[in-house]
């Protein structure tokens, strides 16, 4: 170990957090292309590893690092990626980056329920492809938010500020979450309510649970045959939350109304079904790219790693490590 430390950026951190970790640390820094046996011969001798949500932080990985890691600092709020039972088993403490997203984004899921709900992305498509034949009384109708009631699954940061954004419209807002939220009860009129009951309820629907076992395919067949046949679903959660052949038929045979999705099962690949499915608006992967959202959670990765360095309990542990 030398000793200002050694510090692994598995992939790419950006300036705001490098920076950071460079005025104390020797830090090596793979870049976005980094492949997995780069990444092990590079997070030999570690004492933290950056890493993020687009690979596997698992026992190899850290087996390759040695035994002096300290922390693994993920950059994202979602930890889906890291094996939290071997780092528990080696010591390991890991961090994530929540707070910082939040507004970001919540602001993307709003931006996409109303992408999705508006269909703006064909009505978009049409006219750059020279298609638009004029104002047509009959077509481009699409969904009001005004007065819609709203099911947030998940009412943790994002789902709470998502309702913050949504209590605007003025329907009845509706919210699943483990715990009761008196907070959101108080402050919005909102509701806990069981999954079942939200998907039958609500006219917009939007995900913003963390990817886990007991999550995947939370959205199935049988969820989405409980929705409105005009229901709008929104993920900005994790991916495997949806299942996305069902998705798919759902949007194909006009079963629900409209579906705004910025995660995808398997990504950077997705379902192709989707790009020829109807009503749909499609992000990749940017709920927190936003110049404050990136750059805060590059400081907070870099506060992540310092405190575990020396010994302190970093600002954001992921629980149960
Ligand atoms: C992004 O998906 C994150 O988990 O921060």
């Amino acid at each position: 170990m030398s000793e200002r430390g050694k510090v692994v950026i598995l992939r790419e951190l950006l300036p705001a957090g490098r920076q950071l970790l460079e005025e104390k640390f020797q830090v090596t820094s793979l870049g976005l292309d980094a492949d997995r046996s780069q990444m092990k011969a590079a997070a030999a001798g570690a004492d933290g590893l950056v890493t993020d949500l687009t690979f596997a932080v698992d026992d190899e990985l850290l087996g390759a690092a040695g035994p002096q890691l300290k922390v693994v600092a993920n950059f994202g709020v979602g930890y889906d990626n890291v094996d939290l039972a071997a780092c528990a088993a080696r010591g390991v403490t890991v961090t994530n980056t929540p707070g910082a997203l939040t507004n970001a984004t919540a602001e993307l899921a709003l931006a996409l329920a109303m992408a999705a709900a508006r269909d703006l992305p064909a009505a978009e498509k049409d006219l750059r492809e020279g298609a638009w034949q004029g104002w047509d009384p009959r077509r481009w109708r699409g969904f009001e938010l005004s007065g819609a009631s709203i099911g947030v699954v998940g009412a943790g940061r994002i789902g709470g500020r998502f309702m913050e954004l949504v209590a605007g419209f003025g329907g009845e807002r509706l919210y699943t979450s483990r715990q009761p939220k008196p907070d959101l009860e108080n402050r919005l009129g909102a509701e806990r309510v069981e999954l079942d009951e939200l998907l039958a309820r609500s006219d917009l629907i939007s995900l913003h649970l963390p990817g886990s076992r007991e999550s995947r395919h939370l959205i199935d067949e049988r969820a989405l045959r409980l929705m409105k046949r005009t229901a709008v679903l929104v993920n900005t959660g994790r991916g495997t939350l949806v299942d996305s052949a069902a998705l798919i038929r759902a949007l194909k045979e006009d079963r629900i109304g409209a579906a705004g999705l910025d995660v995808y099962e398997g990504e950077p690949d997705f379902d192709p079904g989707f790009l020829t499915a109807p009503r749909v608006a499609l992000a990749p992967h940017i709920g927190s790219a936003t110049y404050r959202s990136r750059d805060e959670m590059s400081r907070l990765v870099a506060a992540n790693v310092f405190a575990a360095r020396e010994g302190r309990e970093p600002p954001n542990p992921v629980p149960g490590v």
